[in-house]
Formats: C-alpha cells, sequence, structure tokens
C-alpha cells in the first residue's frame, strides 16, 4: 500500500485516511521508504519535533545563481538558526503588508464576464496580485510576476526536470532583479535590514539577500495553496449537501472556509527527515529516515473533531485543522488566507448569482496539494 499518489487519481483520498487514522495512524511504507502518519496526535508531534527538519534538496548544478539564492535563504525551507532568521524577515515583511483591497482587484478581474474559469481567472492571480498590490509593486511588475509565479514555485520541486531548470534560471534572475529595485523603496526597508544584521551578526549583502529572497517566498507560497483554498472553498458553497444553507454572511462565509480548511484542504502534506530517533508511542522513527505528514489525515482524526466525517461549519474547533501546520515552520498567513478567501467569496455572492457549470472536477496531478484544474462558473445577472 503506498502512502504516496497523485491527487489527480484518486477520487475520494479522504476514506483511505480515515481507515489509515484507525489501522495504521503510523505506516512504513516500503515501497517508497517513507514514514507516513496520520493521527492528529503524532502529526503534531512531528511538527513540533524539533528533531524533525525539513528535508535538504538534491543539490543541482544547473540552477543559476539567483535560484540557488532563492532556495538557500527561504524560511519554509531551513531549519536550525538559518530558519530563525529567515522567518523573523518573514514575519516583518509579512507585518508590513497593507491593506490590498479584495474588492477593487476581483471588480478588475471580473469586468464584463459571464462565464469564466475560476481557477485561472481569480484563484492562480489573486493571491499573488493582493501581496504584490500590498508591497505597492507597480502594474508592469506585478503583471510580470503574476505571468511567470507558476514557473517560479517549481522551484520548490525537489527533483527538477532539465526542462524546469531552465525556466525556472530565466524566471529567477528578472524576478530577482525586480524585487531587489523595488524593496529599496519600501519605508521599513532599512529598519529591517539594520535589524537582521545587528541581531544575527551577518553582514548587511546577507541580510539584504534574505529579505528579497522571503519577499519572493510570499509571493511563492501564497500561490498554489491560496489558489486551492479559493476552489474548494466555492466547490463546498456550491456542493449539493451545503448550498441550501449558506447564507450572505460575512461571518458564515468565514466559517464555511475554515470548514474548508479542515473537511478538503488544499494541502494534503508535508515532509520532514528525522535528525534523531524521534518515538511516536510503540513506534521509533529511526535517525535519517524521511516522514510523510498527512494533515489532511490529521483533520479527520474523530479523536480531535466529533463526526470529523461530516462537514459542519459550526462546530466548535475547526479552527484547530492543521492545513497551515504547526511548531517552527507554522504557515505565517493563517488568518490573511482565511479572510482573503472570506472576502473573496463575499464579493461573489453579494455581487452575482452564479451557477456552476461542470459536476466533476477533476484534479492536478500533485502529491502534496489537492487543486481543482478548472471550475466552470457562469456569473448571472450582474448586482454591481
Ligand atoms: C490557504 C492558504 C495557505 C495554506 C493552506 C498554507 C499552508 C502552509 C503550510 C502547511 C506551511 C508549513 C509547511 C511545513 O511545515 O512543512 C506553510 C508555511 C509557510 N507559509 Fe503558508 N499557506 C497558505 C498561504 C500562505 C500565504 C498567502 C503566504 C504568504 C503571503 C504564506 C507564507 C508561508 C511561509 C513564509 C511559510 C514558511 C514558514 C516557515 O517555514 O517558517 N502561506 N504554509
Amino acid at each position: 500500500m503506498s502512502s504516496l499518489f497523485l491527487q489527480s487519481e484518486i477520487e475520494n483520498p479522504y476514506s483511505f485516511y480515515q481507515k489509515m487514522i484507525e489501522e495504521n495512524p503510523v505506516y512504513w511504507d516500503e515501497t517508497n521508504k517513507i514514514w507516513a502518519v496520520y493521527s492528529y496526535e503524532y502529526c503534531s508531534a512531528i511538527l513540533r519535533n524539533t528533531n524533525s527538519h525539513v528535508p535538504a534538496f538534491p543539490s543541482n548544478r544547473d540552477l543559476n545563481r539567483f535560484a540557488v539564492e532563492i532556495i538557500k535563504n527561504l524560511a519554509r525551507l531551513s531549519d536550525g538558526i538559518q530558519h530563525e532568521i529567515a522567518k523573523e524577515t518573514a514575519v516583518i515583511l509579512f507585518s508590513n503588508m497593507k491593506n490590498a483591497g479584495i474588492d477593487v482587484i476581483m471588480k478588475e478581474l471580473l469586468q464584463n464576464k459571464k462565464e469564466i474559469n475560476w481557477v485561472d481567472l481569480v484563484c492562480k492571480k489573486l493571491p499573488v496580485l493582493t501581496v504584490l498590490k500590498s508591497f505597492d509593486f507597480n502594474d508592469a511588475d506585478s503583471n510580470f510576476i503574476v505571468e511567470k509565479i507558476a514557473v517560479i514555485v517549481k522551484i520548490m520541486q525537489p527533483n527538477k526536470t532539465v526542462e524546469d531548470v531552465n525556466i525556472i534560471n530565466e524566471v529567477s534572475e528578472k524576478i530577482y532583479t525586480i524585487t531587489e529595485n523595488h524593496i529599496v523603496t519600501l519605508s521599513f526597508y532599512k529598519t529591517l535590514i539594520e535589524k537582521i544584521s545587528n541581531n544575527y551578526g551577518i553582514s548587511s549583502e546577507e541580510a539584504i539577500s534574505i529579505c528579497i529572497c522571503n519577499l519572493i517566498g510570499l509571493f511563492i507560497q501564497s500561490y498554489d495553496a491560496c489558489r486551492g483554498l479559493l476552489s474548494n472553498s466555492l466547490l463546498q458553497i456550491f456542493s449539493q449537501e451545503n448550498s441550501a444553507e449558506i447564507e450572505i454572511d460575512k461571518n458564515r462565509i468565514q466559517k464555511f472556509v475554515v470548514e474548508t480548511l479542515r473537511f478538503d484542504p488544499p494541502i494534503h502534506n508535508t515532509r520532514r527527515v528525522a535528525v534523531e530517533d524521534i518515538s511516536l508511542g510503540e513506534i521509533t522513527i529511526k535517525k535519517n529516515d524521511f516522514i510523510l505528514v498527512v494533515l489532511a489525515g490529521a483533520n479527520l482524526d474523530s479523536k480531535q473533531f466529533i463526526n470529523s466525517m461530516i462537514f459542519d461549519p459550526e462546530r466548535s474547533n475547526n479552527h484547530e485543522n492543521l492545513t497551515f501546520g504547526t511548531g517552527g515552520h507554522m504557515c505565517l498567513a493563517k488568518y490573511f488566507s482565511i479572510n482573503l478567501t472570506a472576502d473573496v467569496l463575499y464579493y461573489l455572492l453579494c455581487n452575482y448569482e452564479i451557477s456552476i457549470l461542470e459536476t466533476k472536477t477533476e484534479y492536478e496531478p500533485m502529491i502534496n496539494a489537492r487543486l481543482p484544474k478548472a471550475i466552470w462558473i457562469s456569473l448571472l445577472n450582474n448586482k454591481i
């Protein structure tokens, strides 16, 4: 039984996760030589354990210096002191984001459209555009980054094809340069560089590079996961069981989004490697063993969530889902992502009558994320 599969090939991964929680909450997958962890308790324990690190990327001598620099400096990919520096930088950058105004972006994207592919038109663009606008990037630079973001996120794949490497190299240099030129115009820039270089005793050149890379990191991290949350939340709102329930109420929509994060999350798993032996109940994960942390499994653990297989926006602890991770690497954009999705859906429901034009959703061929490829909807009776 393989713990690794493409989301495009499995109609319902959730019943498999539930079976694993009951029968094999910590499972040695001999084919893939990886431990797969499914229960809430053990997924949390791994993510909080300082002896579980983010696996290192195999080195790739064909990547150019810009791509190598980005990979080296990202908070998401580092551990130890490097992670501390990168995380602090990312948190400061993130806390300096202005409110970008979802309504304006939505209005521009949907202008005069009657039938749209929600995924291509909104989900793949709006989160990255929001981040770019909150840092005041101009239209030309924003458009370039939005157009190339799907290429740059390939930097996060451990194994890259020759073709991937070529396009990553091409785009990395331009994105690095755009970000480098823009970051100096930000009001908090000087203070940030001084703080990071003084606190950690590193040169300002190093601190500058860490800032540039982690700002690029915010674009990268906002792409796939937010795309999936915007897609899956819309599908949940309009699914047979739930459509009768939804009212156009911001608070109610927010609860739908949080329950979607638990019940049908965009990110299904993340990986770690044990740097020392780790005990989970009776089982010992040996030093150097790889671990698949099945976040989407933990979210269905009935020890944590009552009637876990039922979509219930009113369950009192839905926000305890593990979709944003936990521990040192936990996502810093949890509330940002929830609010962004709720605002977008609220805008959509307030301004349009929507119908979904297809019944069967296909998913991207990815192992770690469950992302609808397309969702065609019609926008009727524009209420604007
Ligand atoms: C639905 C939306 C999102 C989901 C589900 C999500 C999920 C996650 C998860 C699971 C991790 C931890 C990975 C691990 O522990 O291995 C993470 C880390 C991170 N996320 Fe998010 N994310 C979302 C949106 C965003 C956005 C919009 C941003 C930035 C604007 C962002 C920035 C980050 C950063 C910088 C990290 C690395 C933190 C660290 O390693 O210390 N995320 N995210």
